[in-house]
């Protein structure tokens, strides 16, 4: 197998400076190809040897290999791979000793971006245990739905969120669920502190035995995406697509050498797979923030020499918005891996801050295809070529934006979009690409799915994203169909605002969607409501209610109270034009009202607030 690889390569290298002036991109898509075919071959090496390799194995070699080299630098302390290999010891026995935890048990994780975070999950996986890992800004109703529905009986909070778990406990201890907290002590009836039952336990390893029941289709973890409709969804991630995310970064051509820099948090799949996972599967070094600080970053790559950084969209905006300073170039940073990035940032960023190369991703937690910008083509989110199709087929279609549906021909199948043309991404379901779905919710699963696309009883999976295919072959991310929009890095389920905005006092009927502000990546949260019968928009209870269940970023800032709300030919409700509209009171009559943080309430929008939200006077 491998001779043939290095005969392969050997014979692309050769005729590459021919080719180069023929397809000026052969290099970069013979290396990226060798690349996939290498890790596909080594995943299926993986999966067939009894038992399977796991990511944990892979850590333990790594423990074996280099036991003293940093796994993690974290706020000036270091942790080397034994010392988190140990600590994870302490902790699977801890649990076992206390939470009587056995294979199979799942474990919600309420965790802040800490170095405990990874030796837990750690630990968990030695027992067996997969870990849901909770987005920690979310909050009551949203926080018991997260944690439910992954059948967790099990939660596990960092100190510094107590209160947030104390707000839900009556409902936890009905359901019977057992509530630690990483603290020394805590005197809270039916919170048990775990710290201190961690400290002294013994660090010796584990037997491989506690786990022998779980293979490389078992499930490894619950990631949390926002739901088209009401609350989240726990996306089941088995440890074959653990692995397939953590190859992200050897795909780059990442090696263990790097220093890798994470200050995404490590509850959503960038963080945790792509570059944590990611960071075991190279045997690094990591660099963990607790959270992303535009003003110490330079600071850190400098310190810890860092050469791969991570990013979404914001935080290459925030990078460019802080002062000039001479040395920002004076770094290793020679690569970043992310997505999200507009082209306009990506350049001013690499002007600024020196030759970086550029990894822009296209992927889902749960779903089945994904893109990477191998290339250094700005504004494309990857590239298509016929390896990456054989093994992840894919197809963009037509898309009716007016009506949010796919475009059907005479006989009921979808259409493809031409190149050039804005399409309907869809990735098919197969064997080696499958679509696992949500946990504990087979109606939003069904509806990711989509059947008779290219002919009758085909299914794929719906990304909901709308891109576009060039005569280059590079792809382009375009948008998101209505259901959920993205303000600082997070996901927003549109229904899931609405859900909390109609149980406010004065609001009959709510249509969320998000609004581009100048100069902001992404959207922010506006509502169209309806109003019940003689009552006028009740400002202080519906502020009350947005912030009592809403994380910040999704709350709506603007409201825009209509008549009533239109609706599509399949009763959905029209966002298109309110969404190009946008919130200037100077363009729509209808009343308008802004979010104001200050006074604790909604205001009304006037032409001022919107001149300084232009002119940026007030932080959105
Ligand atoms: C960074 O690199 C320099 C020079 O190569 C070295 O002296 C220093 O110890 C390194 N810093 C860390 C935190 O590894
Ligand atoms: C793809 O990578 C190149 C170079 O690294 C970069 O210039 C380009 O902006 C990237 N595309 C996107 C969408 O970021």
């Amino acid at each position: 197998m491998y001779i043939w690889f290095t005969v392969l390569a050997g014979l692309a290298i050769l005729s590459l400076s021919f080719l180069r002036t023929l397809f000026p991109y052969f290099g970069e898509d013979c290396v990226y190809m060798l690349r996939s075919i290498t890790l596909g071959i080594r995943l299926a090496k993986y999966t067939k040897v009894k038992p399977f390799y796991s990511v944990l194995d892979c850590f333990l070699d790594a423990v074996k290999r280099h036991p003293k080299k940093i796994f993690l630098h974290f706020e000036g302390r270091e942790y080397t791979y034994e010392e988190v290999d140990k600590q994870s010891n302490k902790v699977a026995r801890a649990l076992q000793a206390e939470a009587r935890l056995k294979e199979g048990d799942v474990v919600a994780l309420f965790l802040a971006n800490e170095p405990c975070f990874v030796w837990i999950w750690l630990g968990l996986t030695k027992l067996g245990c997969p870990a849901a890992l909770l987005n920690f800004n979310i909050r009551s109703k949203s926080l018991l739905h997260c944690f439910s529905c992954c059948g967790a009986k099990v939660i596990i909070a960092s100190e510094e969120l107590q209160c947030a778990v104390e707000e839900v406990l009556p409902t936890l201890r009905e359901q019977g669920t057992s509530v630690y907290l990483l603290s020394e002590a805590c005197n809270i009836e039916g919170i048990n502190s775990l710290s201190d039952k961690i400290s002294p336990a013994s660090d010796l390893p584990l037997s491989r035995d506690l786990r022998a029941n779980v293979n490389i289709k078992s499930t490894a973890l619950y990631i949390y995406t926002s739901g088209t409709t009401g609350l989240p969804k726990a996306a089941v991630v088995t440890h074959e697509r653990v692995w397939a995310a953590s190859f992200l970064q050897a795909a780059c051509g990442v090696t263990s050498e790097d220093i890798f820099y994470i200050n995404l948090p490590l509850y959503h799949s960038a963080g945790f797979l792509i570059g944590m996972v990611g960071g075991i599967e190279r045997g690094m070094t990591i660099v963990l923030k607790r959270k992303f600080s535009a003003s110490q970053f330079w600071g850190d790559c400098r310190k810890y020499n860092v050469t791969v950084m991570q990013y979404i969209g914001e935080t290459m905006r925030y990078l460019c918005n802080t002062p000039q300073k001479d040395d920002e170039r004076n770094h290793k940073v020679k690569m970043a891996i992310g997505n999200g990035v507009r082209s306009d940032i990506w350049s001013e960023f690499l002007n600024r801050f020196g030759d970086i190369k550029v990894r822009e991703l296209y992927a889902a937690t749960e779903g089945n295809i994904g893109f990477i910008n191998y290339t250094s083509k700005i504004g494309a989110v990857g590239r298509v070529n016929f390896v990456h199709r054989f093994f992840f087929p894919y197809t963009l279609i037509k898309f009716d934006i007016e009506k949010e549906e796919p475009v059907r021909n005479s006989e009921g199948l979808c259409i493809e979009a031409a190149t050039g043309e804005t399409g309907l991404m869809l990735g098919k379901v197969t064997q080696r690409s499958p679509f696992v779905g949500y946990a504990g919710n087979l109606q939003q699963t069904e509806k990711k799915r989509l059947r008779d696309v290219m002919k009758k009883g085909d299914l794929y999976f719906n990304t909901g994203d709308l891109l576009r295919f060039d005569e280059m072959n590079f792809v382009y991310f375009l948008d998101r169909v209505g259901d959920t929009f993205r303000w600082k890095g997070e996901n927003v389920a549109t229904s899931e605002v609405a859900d909390i905005l109609s149980m406010s006092n004065s609001v009959l009927e709510a249509n969320v969607y998000g609004v581009k502000v100048e100069g902001h990546e992404g959207r922010i949260g506006m509502a169209a409501v309806t109003l019940k019968e003689g009552e006028d928009f009740d400002c202080s209870h519906t502020f009350k209610q947005v912030v009592n269940y809403l994380p910040a970023y999704a709350r709506p800032r603007f409201i825009r109270i209509q008549p009533c709300l239109e609706m599509t030919g399949t009763f959905k409700m029209k966002k298109v034009k309110l969404v190009e509209e946008g919130f200037n009171p100077a363009h729509i009559e209808d009343s308008l009202y802004f979010l104001d943080p200050e006074q604790k309430s909604y205001v009304p929008l006037t032409q001022d607030i919107y001149t300084a939200i232009s002119r940026r006077e007030i932080k959105l």
